[in-house]
């Protein structure tokens, strides 16, 4: 037996150490080894069960942006089939308003490796659609050069949107009754100084009218007739205001609106102002239970506007119809209308553009509809000015 024994070389030399010293810590680094592998797993399960806890969908995608052949969250949340879902057609469970929205968005955060959001309407397994947010993030390799993989969830949003469409819907309210309340306030103080102010002209015109009576039994001269004339328009103008400042009560009977439309037309010269009057009177709706006197006043209001905006003729049509629960009334004329920027304010006590008008005429007019649990309104897009009135055929003190 022959023993060779060679010097060991320098390199060889480091190898071995290198070895042994490996060899000597292998126990301490197999269990640190171990340690990492619980570590992950525990992590894995803690993911594993965040994702089977949450109410969101969980998704996933390649690199390129295309899904898997499943993802059960999402199947189970829009009842889409797993194999339908694959690469881009999870889309076509969008809702076909959002789809391009939402592909675009999808495409474009791809492209360039950015984070991804998009909110769209999303089909539930019922047919219903539900508001989404989908949120989505690339997950890049570890020397951060290229992205491997996008995670991402979509979250239900419905609830949330419908309860702030319902605090929408709320505010809205509130900010229209607040309006209306001012509104009211507002045209409570007007009526009620109209009526102080029409109370005191009241005396003084009455002695006016007296002594006006005295002279022209003892003079004539021209200038008397325009004090009378004007002395009567001032009488006018004070029974217009305290007809607006009374309150409003109607005493409900049982009229015919055939009959109150017959009585207005009589109250209104309109032979001497050449207005030809066409009546189109539906049988189908007459008896109904309303104030015959105050009715008889909104017609005549609203037949003086018509005849006040044809000076030279025209015509008068006049319509009642039955709504659902209500009788509608039209009284359209072929003046020249009311201008598109005043419709607002037509309605508003002391809006008038006459020279010599009060501007109450439509204000009592509305409250006379109100009055009675009905409307009033200018008819949009109509030759001329068309109103429609509107009385509850079960009418009854308005609330
Ligand atoms: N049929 C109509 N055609 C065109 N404009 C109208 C018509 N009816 C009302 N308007 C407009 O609405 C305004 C308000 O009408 P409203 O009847 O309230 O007051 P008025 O007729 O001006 O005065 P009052 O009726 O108090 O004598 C009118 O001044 C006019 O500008
Ligand atoms: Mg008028």
């Amino acid at each position: 037996m022959s023993i060779c024994a060679r010097p060991f070389a320098r390199a060889n030399s480091a190898r071995v150490l290198g070895l042994l010293r490996r060899l000597l810590t292998a126990p301490k680094r197999l269990a640190e080894l171990e340690r990492d592998h619980l570590r992950l797993q525990r992590e894995a399960q803690r993911y594993r069960l965040l994702v089977d806890t949450t109410t969101a969908v969980v998704w996933s995608t390649d690199a390129r942006g295309l899904a898997p052949p499943s993802t059960p969250s999402w199947s189970e949340y829009t009842g889409q089939a797993s194999a339908a879902h694959a690469g881009h057609g999870w889309l076509d469970v969008v809702h076909p308003d959002d789809r391009d929205s939402a592909r675009e968005r999808w495409l474009y955060a791809v492209q360039h490796q950015i984070p991804y959001e998009s909110e769209f309407r999303l089909v539930r397994p019922d047919g219903s659609f539900a508001n989404v947010i989908s949120r989505g993030l690339p997950v890049w390799s570890e020397d951060g050069t290229q992205v491997l993989e996008w995670v991402g969830t979509v979250q239900d949003l419905t609830a949330l949107r419908r309860s702030e469409q319902a605090a929408a819907d709320r505010l809205r309210e509130l900010q229209e009754t607040q309006r209306m309340l001012v509104a009211k306030e507002r045209l409570a103080a007007v009526g009620e100084l109209s009526a102080a102010v029409a109370h005191e002209v009241r005396n003084p015109l009455g002695a006016i009218f007296n002594a006006l009576n005295m002279l022209r039994r003892e003079m004539k001269h021209p200038l008397l007739d325009v004090l009378s004339e004007e002395s009567d328009r001032l009488n006018r103008i004070v029974a217009d205001l305290l007809d607006f400042a009374r309150p409003c009560e109607p005493r409900f009977t049982g009229e015919s609106i055939h009959k109150v439309i017959k009585a207005a037309l009589q109250s209104v010269d309109l032979e001497s102002r050449r207005i030809d009057v066409q009546l189109q009177l539906s049988a189908e709706v007459d008896q109904l239970p309303m104030d015959g006197r105050l009715v008889r006043q909104l017609l005549i209001n609203l037949f003086e506007n018509a005849v006040q905006a044809m000076p030279v003729g025209g015509q008068l049509s006049i319509r009642t119809e039955r709504a659902e629960e209500a009788l509608r009334l039209f009284v359209a004329d072929n003046g020249p209308g009311v201008p598109s920027h005043l419709r607002e304010r037509v309605f508003a006590p002391f809006f008038t553009t006459k020279a010599t008008g009060t501007g109450l005429g439509l204000a009592v007019v509305k409250r006379i509809a109100e009055s009675h649990g009905g409307s009033v309104r200018l008819e949009p897009g109509s030759i001329g000015a068309a109103f429609r009135v509107e009385i509850p055929l079960a009418a009854g003190p308005a609330h």
